[in-house]
């Protein structure tokens, strides 16, 4: 077999076999298959696409260039939570210890995260002495006896997808159904899950612009899912502004304890009740979504998920005493304040624009290498439709450095719209999508 032959092939929107992408992968992780072929393969894929029998032998490549964890000694059904990616998105956090105190476990491998602001495993390094690389003993312990663990991936998890990341990085291929789907998926199905909920977002700064495409995507990883035997449900949630207030490591640490206190922004509380209702049902511990959301509305009030998180990071080795004291947690040395220019109603907050106002600031990589400020970032202090009169507060923002601001605040201040009018609201969850079908909420 030729690489060569197989870019002419998808080139000419013909199907690869199963045969052909093992050939695929294998080759281009044992470095035979050099990065400008491997480039000319994704263009071709992502022009041309792939149907299900094509992402499904993708993925299971992906999946079987590494390790596929085995978390069978911890009881009960396992449940893998995912996003697509969201600006401000701090719901991992919040929902692993609540889903945990609802009694079924997470077992959680987060991402780093290129690019706005950090990953989860970024965001849990603001708290003292957290330790995210545990090795897979000790995560599996924790797990048994907390109910929640979250590390770093171990290397041999699905490493295929790691070279293959880096590459779409570079090559303008990230944003293509099948090599979503299957970046994903194989991630989720290495890590062991039993079950799996995904966030797709929608929106200004994620990766499907256009709702039918979240959509499509949506519908395509549930399918994945089932073809793996793992039962999966996708929620399509709206990006048309940053998730709660808070953006920025730290910052949105000290967000997720305000929704664990039953306390938090509205839309982020939403989130997490949502994702947290269906992955009760996956789990076996809501008979169903309205059951699951009422379960956990009470686990808040209770405050049971906030002692959970509390012993999580005791676990993991960090200081407990800050998720009391969250004024422990690394905040910037400045904090200045964007204002309107002019009175009005919000119409938008661009999450993209924000987005990389907080990478400006120091928040996020730029490159794999860049170094992240985790105490540096943005509180808006207005939302979509709320109104605003001139000279009124923004956004704060905490900075360490004078340059960095500079060349953020110009992007924040445009990155709010205001007009006349009160805009009609788009509500975040747009629809959820599992076996039995679709549910629009709109
Ligand atoms: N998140 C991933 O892990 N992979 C993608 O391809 C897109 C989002
Ligand atoms: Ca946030």
């Amino acid at each position: 077999m030729r690489f060569y032959d197989l870019i002419i092939k998808k080139r000419d929107g013909q199907e690869l076999t199963k045969k052909e992408i093992n050939f695929m992968i294998k080759e281009y992780c044992e470095d035979r298959i050099p990065d400008y072929q491997m480039s000319a393969m994704l263009m071709a894929i992502y022009f041309q696409g792939m149907n299900i029998d094509e992402i499904k032998y993708l993925t299971m490549a992906m999946v079987h260039s590494g390790k596929i964890i085995d978390l069978s000694s911890i009881p009960g059904i396992k449940v893998d939570k995912h996003s697509t990616g969201g600006v401000g998105d701090t719901t991992t956090l919040a929902l692993a210890p609540m889903v945990a105190a609802a009694g079924v476990p997470v077992a959680k491998m987060s991402g780093r995260g290129l690019g706005h602001t950090g990953g989860t495993i970024d965001k849990l390094e603001s708290i003292k002495g957290f330790k995210t690389e545990l090795g897979l003993n000790k995560f599996i312990n924790i797990v048994k006896k907390v109910g929640a663990s979250i590390i770093s991936p171990t290397s041999d998890l699905a490493p295929a997808d790691k070279k293959l990341y880096a590459l779409r990085d570079v090559t303008g291929t990230i944003d293509s159904i099948p090599l979503i789907v299957s970046s994903i998926m194989s991630k989720k199905l290495a890590a062991g899950a039993d079950a799996i909920v995904l966030d797709v977002t929608t929106g200004s700064g994620a990766f499907m612009k256009e709702y039918k495409d979240a959509l499509k995507l949506g519908k395509i990883m549930v399918d994945i899912g089932l073809e793996f035997g793992k039962e999966t449900v996708s929620v399509i949630t709206n990006m048309g502004e940053p998730l709660g207030f808070a953006i920025g490591n730290s910052l949105e640490v000290k967000e997720a304890i305000e929704v664990l206190k039953n306390r938090g922004p509205e839309d982020l509380r939403d989130l997490c009740l949502v994702l947290g209702a269906y992955m009760l049902e996956l789990g076996g511990a809501a008979k169903n979504y309205e059951e699951g959301r009422k379960r956990l509305e009470k686990i808040l009030k209770e405050g049971t998920a906030f002692s959970k998180f509390k012993e999580m990071v005791a676990a993991q080795g960090g200081n407990p005493e800050i998720i009391d004291k969250p004024e422990l947690l690394p905040l910037a040395k400045h904090c200045t304040k964007i204002k309107a220019v002019i009175t009005g109603y919000i119409q938008k907050i661009d999450s993209q624009l924000i987005g990389e106002s907080a990478m400006l600031l120091g928040a996020g990589r730029e490159k794999k290498e860049s170094e992240i400020d985790l105490s540096v970032g943005i509180i808006l202090k207005k939302k979509v439709g709320s109104k605003v009169n001139i000279n009124e507060d923004l956004a704060e923002v905490y900075y360490n450095d004078s340059e960095k601001l500079k060349e953020a605040k110009n992007k924040l201040l445009s990155s709010f719209v205001i007009g006349d009018k009160k805009p009609k609201k788009i509500p975040l969850i747009l629809a959820a999508i599992s076996k039995e079908g679709v549910k629009e909420f709109r």
